[in-house]
């Protein structure tokens, strides 16, 4: 029997969407904060990071209308800080949770038979992965 229904993997599916709007706009923030030199590199991923969260948002909106739920407008607060080094060390945790809920996800996608779904998510943990690289790169990790 599966772990999740499909109405609870709705519920999951809407906090997800509404962490990658959380997403998209901390990205949209901190590559606006962003200062030095050093920085300059991981300033464009973070802009790039912004619009794959906008992307990622779109296909989950996409998926929980195609399962007869309706999609989140609510979000959790975005994190902020004025040093660089906080910043992206929040935008790192933001996307190892993000793997997290995501490999969680794509489990029970399986257990339900929707493998459809189970791809798209699939797609988009293997960026919340590189996205997490970028990080670890540009804070020496
Ligand atoms: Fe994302
Ligand atoms: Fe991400």
């Amino acid at each position: 029997m599966a772990s999740v229904t499909k109405e609870k993997l709705i519920e999951l599916l809407n906090k997800d969407l509404g962490l990658e709007y959380t997403a998209c706009v901390q990205y949209t923030q901190h590559q606006g904060v962003l200062k030095g030199a050093m920085y300059q590199n991981i300033q464009k991923e973070l802009i790039i990071h912004a619009q794959q969260e906008l992307a990622h948002a779109t296909i989950l909106a996409a998926q929980i209308d195609y399962l007869k739920g309706f999609p989140t407008v609510e979000m959790p607060l975005p994190k902020a800080s004025k040093d660089n080094k906080e910043m992206l060390q929040q935008d790192l945790a933001g996307e190892n949770d993000a793997i997290n809920r995501y490999i969680a996800r794509v489990k029970q996608a399986e257990e339900l038979n929707l493998y459809h779904l189970a791809q798209q998510l699939r797609n988009i943990l293997a960026m919340e992965q590189e996205h997490a690289m970028d990080l670890e790169q540009a804070l020496g990790e």
